[in-house]
């Protein structure tokens, strides 16, 4: 599916080469503060919950989808919080190139795409490749953060999940529906209407691990050609 490219105007909105040329998101955000991803934010509702309760916080939102980004932009930019910067652009590539070793405190994923029919779960952005990365990128107990309406996948990156060795679940049971003070995204509660429990794996990356690098695999689109500014 095509989607309508228009251009960003926003303070909160940073293009791969304003990031490049800022060197860091230290030198975006203008302090040293943690940092943490939320990758596919959609319309950006659910980081500005996470962001006001957490202003000792940096947080990305990353999207891949224009008129989400706008949308997440400008949600940002009403709701007054100075922690939050918007970048469109795809999550492994993203974490891959800028994000580096042991750089993020959390990572979120609400409802990413399920990819549903059996042919296409290869698409799945959990997998063990994506487990790797985020290892390389979190900082020691750093949060993996992951739901999905989605039973099948629910229940896979709850296995691959909790059989990771170098992952510590925070919850009892490789996945809950009990969400707790975890923020409702708009697909979240789309679900919760229509009755669907979502499935919430929680985990932390343990100490001391020594992760190396993972290769990027090739066979996914992995930037975009046009920047919005
Ligand atoms: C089903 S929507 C969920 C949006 C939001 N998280 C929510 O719960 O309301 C999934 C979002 O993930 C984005 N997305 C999918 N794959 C992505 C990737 N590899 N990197 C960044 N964003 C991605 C899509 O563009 C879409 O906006």
């Amino acid at each position: 599916m095509s989607q309508r490219m228009t251009l960003i105007i926003s303070p909160v909105f940073i293009s791969e080469t304003h990031l490049k040329n800022a060197r860091s998101f230290s030198a975006l955000f203008n302090n040293n503060n943690p940092l943490a991803l939320e990758i596919g934010c959609g319309i950006g509702d659910f980081v500005v919950q996470i962001a006001a309760r957490h202003p000792e916080r940096n947080y990305i939102a990353i999207d891949i989808f224009n008129q989400g980004c706008r949308q997440t932009c400008s949600r940002i930019e009403r709701s007054g919080l100075t922690n939050i910067l918007m970048m469109r652009i795809e999550a492994r590539y993203l974490m891959h190139h800028y994000l580096g070793k042991e750089s993020l405190q959390a990572i979120y994923i609400n409802c990413p795409d399920p990819w549903p029919k059996k042919r296409q779960r290869k698409r799945r952005l959990l997998n063990q490749d994506f487990l790797d990365l985020s290892l390389y990128c979190l900082q020691d107990n750093g949060e993996l953060n992951f739901c999905t309406d989605f039973v099948d996948y629910g229940e896979t990156a709850a296995e691959l999940l909790s059989q990771d060795k170098r992952f510590k679940n925070l919850a009892s049971t490789p996945y809950t529906h009990d969400l707790g003070s975890y923020p409702i995204s708009k697909y979240m509660q789309r679900f919760l209407d229509l009755g669907q429990p979502i499935y919430l794996c929680r985990y932390h990356k343990k100490t001391a691990l020594q992760i190396a690098q993972p290769n990027l695999r090739k066979g996914f689109r992995l930037r975009w050609p046009k920047e919005s500014s």
